[in-house]
């Protein structure tokens, strides 16, 4: 499963690249307000910390004008995504970039057949929203089973990206599910290298090492 990053704060990616364990950026018009800056300039930045993939989303709502926008973002840097909204339009823009070579993010799904569409036009990643999902009633995950049921019988390669995550246990999830993407916000990502009884083991550990009188270097 790849680790993406679900912020445009820059000394959080950078934190994050650090481990060595991230694996692309996803950034959307409230996280770009979040982090303050010009938009341009804070993507290029991204985009040349990170190796992987950087989502950059077009804000027009018709296909003319979306085309333009994602033409725009894919020539901040080789490895920008432009995400585009799951409607005809976003759509229709996501065909147009994939037939240029752009990768494509198709983003706000909320529907299997929404996800089945967004394969269908050759998105390069589908991103359905689970805690969005959850704080309506629904379960967030049983969305991506769906999904992932679905791309499988039809041999779809639209990568699965599992967003709007909230907690480890969305992660936990959507790998055993076989999500190929996680994106989630540096809190949550910190989160999963933490365990009590690691605190505690190596506490014990260090503890009688010490006592031991030893060194190794
Ligand atoms: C990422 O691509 C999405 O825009 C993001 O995960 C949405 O998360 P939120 O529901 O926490 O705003």
């Amino acid at each position: 499963m790849k680790f993406f990053l679900d912020t445009a704060k820059i000394d959080e990616i950078k934190e994050a690249h650090d481990t060595g364990l991230l694996d692309g950026v996803t950034t959307n018009p409230s996280l770009v307000k979040k982090a303050g800056g010009d938009f341009f300039e804070t993507l290029s930045e991204i985009a040349s910390v990170v190796d992987g993939p950087v989502s950059a989303e077009t804000v027009a709502t018709d296909h003319e004008t979306m085309l333009q926008e994602g033409l725009k973002c894919a020539k901040i840097a080789d490895n920008i995504a432009v995400k585009v909204p799951l409607t005809v339009d976003g759509l229709k823009t996501c065909k147009a970039l994939r037939a240029e070579g752009i990768m494509v993010n198709v983003t706000l799904c909320f529907s299997a057949n929404q996800a089945l569409l967004a394969a269908k036009a050759g998105a390069t990643f589908i991103s359905p929203f689970v805690g969005r999902h959850d704080d309506v009633g629904f379960n967030g995950m049983e969305l991506i089973e769906d999904i992932r049921t679905i791309y499988d019988n039809y041999g779809f390669d639209t990568e699965i990206l599992v967003a709007s995550i909230r907690h480890p246990v969305h992660v936990l999830e959507a790998a055993r599910i076989g999500g190929d993407v996680a994106t989630m916000p540096w809190d949550v990502m910190k989160k999963l290298f933490n365990h009590p009884l690691t605190d505690k083991g190596l506490d014990a550990f260090l503890k009688d090492w010490a006592a031991t009188g030893f060194s190794i270097l």
